[in-house]
């Protein structure tokens, strides 16, 4: 039987098509992000990680490069069904040891303003200013994820 819930880097094209579509339904249609903001061309060069709730996708995140030694973490959707569970969490920690074995330092993330507690609570810190994506507000954090 499969597992219940697992994480796995996305690996094929049917894969990325699946995060994708989780994408669309969280991003775009609940949020109102405009799809080309969403799938801005970026995503065949980033590392993404799809949740599976035995075997179906439930939710993912990619991590892009911007210099040999920061990242940015974006496109964090699950689906309404699975929130509060703790995966958002567990998603995130995945993609910080990719960063890390990827040699990344610093890890960067742009959310909306009322999830400054969620990732303050995973150890992230405020950088100060507000960035416009989509017609959307957000702010900056970042976290190191080496010593
Ligand atoms: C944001 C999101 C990824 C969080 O994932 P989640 O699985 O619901 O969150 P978790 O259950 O892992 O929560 C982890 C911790 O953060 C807290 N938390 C979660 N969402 C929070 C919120 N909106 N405000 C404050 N704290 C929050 C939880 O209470 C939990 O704390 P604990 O570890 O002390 O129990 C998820 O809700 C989501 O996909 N939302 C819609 C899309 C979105 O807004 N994406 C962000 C784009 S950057």
């Amino acid at each position: 039987m499969k597992p219940r819930i697992s994480i796995k880097q996305v690996e094929t094209p049917d894969e990325l098509r699946q995060a994708q579509r989780i994408r669309e339904i969280v991003l775009e249609t609940e949020q109102g992000f405009p799809h080309q903001v969403n799938v801005d061309g970026l995503d065949p060069s980033a590392m993404h990680v799809l949740v599976l709730d035995r075997g179906e996708p439930v939710g993912t995140a990619r991590l892009t490069k911007r210099s040999e030694t920061e990242g940015m973490l974006a496109r964090i959707a699950l689906l309404g069904s699975h929130r509060g569970k703790g995966l958002g969490k567990r998603m995130l920690r995945h993609l910080e040891t990719v960063a890390k074995h990827a040699g990344l330092q610093t890890i960067y993330v742009e959310p909306h303003a009322h999830l400054e507690p969620f990732f303050r609570s995973l150890g992230y810190e405020t950088v100060p200013g507000r960035v416009e994506l989509g017609g959307h507000q957000l702010i900056r954090l970042r976290r190191r994820v080496v010593p």
